[in-house]
């Protein structure tokens, strides 16, 4: 069914309506949508438009809707167009003409994008906690490895000697950043569009006040042109997501690598891995890899919708129906990914022993002789320059820093005595980088406790927005 004819002498051709079909994928707005009609008829109710006999009949017929969309009872038929013609054919189904109704003083184009708002937060929400849940996991895994050593990478080359419980806490803090982009995001996508209806407002003695509220929503949308064509609140929302997937994606990255032969770093839990159809002896990083290749249609959606939206015009155009497919899409593949992310992570053995003794290899103390001589009042170029000559004798004699002599020191900078070489060692070069971000266990241990109260936090907001947010959803 359509929800328009009245000025058509024909039915749309056959092509046109399978171009323009929506319900399809836009079926999962449906218990948004009877929620926000029900907010609707409360209005309607309270400013005496409908006699108070019939808005109770919508009213149970709305609540009967919603438990049979709920169990799957009622569904789309092939001639629905979209998801607010197959709920007003299941309401008038049950009621007959009294339940148009409700279509008094609203549009799609209000409508529309009210439902997708709601969809939107209830799966920000459900992210946040999936998001929560990687970071612990991640935490756990820091702290349980913070006294490991390994290697710390700058160009793919070895670098400086890190705790490998640093190396992994970075993953819960570019998360951290991710949780309060959502919440930044709810706090600006909270407006309501319902009462804008088609563009410009309504002449019905409706309250968009408290359609907004009883939504749940901070405020009403300010103007009622671009509450209809507004869809930031998608872009950001991809553009949260995309965010989420590139960090997964870097996560992804490192466990590829680490758990290959000539790293031999990581051993990854069976439950996390794959094996090959004909190489009988392979373990294969599936989820790690899906996670760097989910990134590119996070990517990808964002890209398309920041494509529908450029040079737009003003108000709803049937352009921004292309909104909700990429927006799925990306809703329900991170929604996907993010679990076993999380428990490849919480599962992955680490090889202590491989990470130390590749950790002092590619001369990764230099920069210790460097300080050393700064210490001495040295200044840092001298200082530089005499710590990549000692690498250089080290090379050609195909030794370690720690094995040069005292002699061949002195002959790097005058100021080069052998008591340098006690600081040689990857421990004590890790232990003495104590800034509050450093290496040092001690600072990493800190870091995680701080990375812990922040989520925390953050799971406390979580919790009191899905609190609000299923009461906006009971009917
Ligand atoms: N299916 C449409 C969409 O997703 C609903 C709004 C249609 N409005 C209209 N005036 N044709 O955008």
């Amino acid at each position: 069914m359509t929800l328009w004819g009245g000025r058509f002498s024909e039915s749309p051709a056959d092509s046109l309506f399978a171009l323009s079909r929506s319900v399809q994928f836009d079926w999962r707005l449906a218990p948004y949508d009877i929620v926000s009609s029900v907010a609707h008829l409360e209005v309607l109710e309270s400013s005496g438009l409908l006699p108070k006999a019939d808005c109770a009949k919508i009213r149970s017929a709305l609540t009967n809707l919603f438990s049979e969309v709920q169990s799957g009872k009622f569904l789309p038929l092939p001639e629905d167009e979209d998801v607010h013609s197959a709920l007003e054919r299941g309401l008038t189904e049950k009621i007959g003409v009294i339940g148009s109704a409700i279509r008094a003083g609203r549009s799609r184009n209000d409508q529309v994008t009210t439902d997708l708002k709601l969809y939107l937060i209830d799966n920000m929400l459900e992210i946040s906690i999936a998001v929560l849940h990687l970071q612990e996991a991640l935490l756990a895994k820091s702290l349980e490895y913070v006294d490991a050593i390994a290697p710390g990478f700058t160009h793919l080359q070895h670098a400086q000697p890190v705790s490998f419980g640093h190396e992994l806490a970075k993953h819960a803090v570019s998360l951290e950043r991710d949780l309060s982009r959502i919440s930044d995001w709810m706090v600006r996508s909270s407006t309501s569009p319902l009462g804008s209806g088609a563009l410009s407002g309504s002449s019905l003695p409706i309250s968009p006040e408290s359609t907004a509220k009883r939504l749940g929503f901070d405020s009403v949308a300010q103007n009622s042109i671009d509450a209809v064509s507004d869809r930031d609140y998608v872009a950001e929302a991809l553009f949260i997501i995309a965010m989420i997937g590139l960090h997964l994606s870097r996560i992804g990255e490192e466990w590829s690598i680490w758990s290959t032969t000539e790293f031999g770093w990581a051993q990854l839990d069976d439950a996390y891995s794959t094996g090959s159809s004909i190489m009988p002896q392979k373990k294969n990083p599936d989820v790690a890899e899906l996670a760097r290749g989910k990134a590119g249609r996070f990517i990808g959606n964002l890209t398309a919708l920041l494509t529908v939206l450029k040079g737009l015009p003003f108000a709803y155009n049937r352009d921004l129906q292309e909104d909700k497919e990429v927006l799925f899409d990306s809703v329900e593949n991170l929604q996907l990914l993010l679990d076993p992310v999380a428990g490849m992570v919480a599962t992955t053995k680490f090889n202590r022993e491989k990470m130390r003794a590749a950790a002092p290899l590619g001369f990764t103390l230099a920069t210790e002789i460097a300080d050393y001589l700064v210490r001495k009042g040295v200044n840092f170029a001298q200082a530089h320059d005499a710590a990549g000559q000692c690498v250089q004798i080290a090379e050609a004699r195909n030794c370690d820093l720690h094995d040069l002599s005292e002699s061949e020191l002195q002959s790097a900078h005058s100021q080069l005595a052998g008591d340098v070489i006690k600081l040689l060692t990857v421990e004590g070069a890790i232990a003495a980088r104590t800034t509050s971000n450093g290496t040092a266990p001690k600072s990493v241990v800190l870091q995680i406790a701080k990375l812990r109260s922040n989520a925390a936090l953050t799971k406390k907001w979580v919790e009191t927005a899905s609190q609000k947010f299923i009461r906006t959803m009971t009917l």
